[in-house]
């Protein structure tokens, strides 16, 4: 390696090493990504894109009461808002999210909680989260989506 260029004897050294180190973390990286078929977190349900208009429950996302102090939240994020845009649930209240997307990748964030999660096309993406103090949630795309990526979001009240 490098028999034509004048370089002092350490660069040469220190620059064979870098090229090396970069292949090895390159071919991590790549049987990581390929190899282990990486895919998004969540109990791997999976629906077609162009079928979450049609099918239930995406056809109607909404908030709905399971138990005391229980509710699941079946929500689409799309371009560029999130359906139900509007959340109203008592303080201490568990919420199930299940999230999916009919177009690119989303992501629906909490600030000040740890709800943050990635809407991907294909995929129906689970978390549950009990709001125990009262106040108004925004929820957020930290995905970059398009054009309306800044506009997209919602609200939750904790009342
Ligand atoms: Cu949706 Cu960014």
């Amino acid at each position: 390696m490098f028999k034509n260029i004048h370089l002092p004897y350490y660069e040469k050294v220190w620059l064979t090493i870098g090229a090396l180190s970069l292949v090895v973390f390159l071919t991590i990286l790549g049987i990581l990504a390929i190899g282990l078929g990486l895919e998004p977190p969540g109990q791997m349900r999976t629906m077609p894109p162009e079928e979450v208009q049609t099918t239930a429950p995406f056809n109607k996302p909404e908030l709905v009461k399971t138990g005391p102090n229980e509710y699941k939240a079946t929500m689409v994020a799309q371009m560029f808002t999130f359906l139900p845009g509007e959340l109203e649930i008592p303080a201490g209240s568990t919420v199930h999210f299940e999230v999916t997307s009919p177009d690119v990748v989303h992501g629906l964030y909490i600030p000040n909680t740890n709800v943050n999660i990635m809407a991907v096309p294909g995929h129906i993406a689970e978390f549950t989260y009990t709001f125990k103090e009262a106040g108004d949630y925004l929820i957020l795309c930290h995905e970059y989506c398009g054009s309306g990526h800044q506009l997209m979001m919602g609200k939750l009240k904790v009342i």
